[in-house]
């Protein structure tokens, strides 16, 4: 395994981290054995991840938990982040909701004496804001709230994780330097971060977590147009209608270019995330034993030759009504 620096924190992370979204979450990615959840957790510790990312949401505070209960077997050190949901439950903020209804300091304060339950800890490792508006940015409220908690010794690291809809709107919070962390939804189809996002963070020494970089398991290569997601299971309204065939031309367009390259479509997915100088961890989302050793495993190929990273730049795919 191989470790970077998260940003200007101090904390040396492993550059494949264990995404726990499904172990606490059955109600978007349906049935889910405790024991498989330990078990995975188990191995990919002992491959050397130190980096563990979870959120009040999993499962209402479910994935915490079961994290806690996992890190009473181990000695060693493992990094955490876990997320604040916004007090409205409103996601996605519009422009004209305040920030004193959705992130006020007494809510943050009381929000992060539950995440050190939840973890069983007296210090939060990363707390990042579960989303934002970029309508905050010129009074960015919750985040000098949050830099109090951080002097307070509450919490070692702070950001936010970016809303799906408009993740550049927290390039303002980089450039002020009001942040630690970013967590961002960067793969081989979204590649807009590369353009603003990443370099700024690269500049000012912001640790970046690499989110959704498999597009939810479309770019581990194994959907094909007949694929049924079973009931409960949020990717049948992801991958709905149209957008089942599109994504499987697509993932075939990559699998071509990926011939002679010697990685499967996995490891292409994780090594272009991790091609990035500003990249500290990519944190794939994981469920078994078998998804944590394949996941782990890319830490020991070479990285990705930038010939082939320019070769896939193509693939950059922007799903909205107006593109096809
Ligand atoms: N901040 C946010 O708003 C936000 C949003 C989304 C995710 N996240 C975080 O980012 C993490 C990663 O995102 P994600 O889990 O949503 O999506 P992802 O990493 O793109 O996809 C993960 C899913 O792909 C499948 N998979 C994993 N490794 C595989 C392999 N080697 N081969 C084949 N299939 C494999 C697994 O599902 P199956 O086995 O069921 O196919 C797994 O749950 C989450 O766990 C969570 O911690 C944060």
């Amino acid at each position: 395994m191989h470790y970077r620096d998260f940003g200007k924190t101090g904390m040396k992370v492993s550059e494949i981290g264990f995404g726990a979204w499904a172990l606490g979450d059955e109600s978007w990615w349906g049935k889910q054995d405790d024991k498989d959840s330990f078990k995975s957790l188990e191995r990919a510790l002992e491959l050397g991840v130190n980096f563990i990312d979870t959120a009040a949401v999993y499962g209402d505070g479910k994935s915490e938990k079961l994290i806690r209960e996992f890190l009473k077997t181990r000695k060693e050190k493992v990094i955490v982040c876990t997320k604040t949901p916004p007090a409205t439950g409103v996601w996605r903020p519009n422009p004209w909701e305040r920030w004193e209804d959705v992130y006020s300091e007494a809510y943050l304060r009381k929000d992060i004496e539950e995440r050190l339950t939840n973890l069983g800890v007296d210090c939060l490792d990363i707390l990042v804001l579960h989303t934002w508006t970029r309508a905050w940015n010129k009074d960015p409220g919750p985040l000098l709230a949050l830099a109090k908690l951080k002097k307070e010794g509450k919490v070692r690291a702070i950001g936010i994780s970016t809303p799906e809809h408009d993740q550049d709107s927290v390039n303002g919070p980089i450039r002020d330097g009001l942040v630690d962390a970013i967590q961002v939804i960067y793969n081989l189809f979204d590649q807009e971060p590369a353009a603003e996002l990443l370099p700024s963070a690269k500049e000012k020494g912001v640790g970046i977590i690499i989110r959704v970089a498999f597009d939810e398991g479309s770019l581990t290569g194994k959907y094909n147009k007949e694929t049924k997601f079973p009931a409960g299971d949020f990717r049948g309204e992801y991958f709905k209608g149209e957008r089942l065939g599109d994504m499987v031309d697509r993932v075939d367009a990559i699998k071509a270019d990926l011939v002679g390259s010697g990685y499967t479509v996995p490891q292409a997915a994780l090594l272009y995330t991790l091609a990035n100088p500003a990249t500290s961890v990519v944190i794939p989302g994981i469920r078994n034993v078998a998804q944590a050793e394949m996941n782990v495993g890319v830490s020991h190929l070479p990285p990705m030759p930038e010939v082939l990273q320019v070769k896939l730049r193509k693939h950059a795919w922007r799903r909205g009504v107006w593109y096809p």
